[in-house]
């Protein structure tokens, strides 16, 4: 009998970052209003993370509206009709129904029609993961064009009277469109995850540890920041240079670092370990918009563009790493 030959797809032979967009919640909130509720100050703060404002969403501010408002920016910047968007990836750990995925309810009010949508979960490492599938996504043929969201209300699961946690966590959106491109866009992934430090970041229970409590208290996110910053200012430099090194880019050739906006420590301690010469563009956003989780690579990425730091052709090392542990990096072209 002979077998009958399934076709495979085929996508283009390159994809690229084609636009990004982001939305910022319209309230900043300094350190001294965050210092009313825990035991600290807006120096210890500044100095142990660089945090000086973050942005709370407010009511209004749901993830599926920043969402939506930073994908439209997304979509304008690449020149791109939402309907020709065919898969839209929504990274998040706050989006508060486990079930359906919010990609979808952002997806119709995009006005994408039949798009694929779903949600991932990979936290701080969300929107970069995102972007690698796309990536594969598009040259493999199962989507054209692919709309990439990392978004974030963390103030929903956020303990404004941990000192630990509570300056640090912020709120926002940002979107990028993944499409067809006829020189290499993207780079190799660099990606992977420590399941053995699960506990470091992670929500102090579940929702059935909470019902069978007795008492109706979110389940707030919790850190043991001194591990965490200790991991992160070493292995995540050698990722970053795996990922130059995957992507055939020297530091010369590299223009611009957009990492995680955890802490401000942390990513002078991956510059220095990477020997990041001074013509590189570092962006530091964490200043302004505390830790964004999903969302802070996009945003401060955007920002960096709105603000002439980087150019349209430039190269881009973003990287991304957080709870879980888990982390992803690529090289990218600036659009
Ligand atoms: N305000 C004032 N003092 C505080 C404080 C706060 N909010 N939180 C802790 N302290 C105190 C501690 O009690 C301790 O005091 P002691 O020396 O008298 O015992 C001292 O500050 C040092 O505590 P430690 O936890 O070791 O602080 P740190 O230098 O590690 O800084 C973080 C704390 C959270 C800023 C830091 O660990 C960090 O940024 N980690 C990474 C967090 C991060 O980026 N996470 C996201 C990754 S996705």
């Amino acid at each position: 009998m002979s077998r009958t030959e399934i076709q495979s797809p085929t996508g283009a032979p390159y994809a690229a970052i084609l636009g990004i967009g982001s939305y910022r919640p319209d309230r900043l909130v300094p350190n001294s209003e965050v210092v009313e509720a825990i035991d600290s100050s807006d120096e210890w703060i500044q100095q142990r993370s660089g945090i000086k404002t973050r942005r709370w969403a407010g009511p209004e501010e749901s993830v599926q509206m920043m969402s939506v408002e930073a994908s439209r920016k997304a979509l304008a910047h690449a020149g791109i009709d939402a309907r020709q968007i065919d898969c839209v990836i929504v990274a998040t750990v706050s989006h508060m129904l486990q079930t359906p995925a919010i990609a979808t309810a952002i997806a119709h009010e995009l006005g994408t029609d039949q798009a694929a949508a779903f949600d991932i979960s990979a936290a701080c490492a969300g929107f970069c993961h995102g972007v690698a599938m796309a990536n594969d996504m598009v040259r493999g043929g199962s989507a054209g064009h692919v709309l990439v969201i990392g978004v974030e209300r963390l103030t929903d699961i956020l303990d404004l009277h941990d000192r630990g946690t509570a300056f640090i966590f912020a709120d926002g959106a940002g979107a990028a469109v993944v499409g067809p491109s006829e020189t290499p866009g993207i780079g190799p992934v660099v990606w992977g995850s420590d399941g053995e430090q699960f506990d470091l970041i992670r929500q102090r229970e579940d929702w059935r540890d909470v019902i069978a409590s007795g008492e109706p208290v979110m389940p707030h996110l919790t850190m043991q920041g001194n591990s965490v910053f200790r991991w992160a200012s070493f292995a995540m430099a050698k990722i970053g240079q795996q990922t130059l090194d995957r992507a055939g880019i020297s530091l010369d050739d590299l223009d611009v670092f957009v990492p995680h906006q955890a802490n401000m420590r942390i990513i002078d301690a991956m510059a220095r370990s990477m020997k990041l010469p001074a013509h590189v563009k570092i962006a530091r956003d964490v200043a302004d918009m505390g830790n964004t989780s999903a969302a802070s690579v996009p945003l401060a990425f955007d920002r960096m563009i709105q603000e002439g730091e980087a150019k349209p052709g430039d190269t881009a090392l973003l990287i991304a790493f957080g709870a879980g542990l888990a982390y992803a990096a690529q090289v990218v072209t600036v659009p």
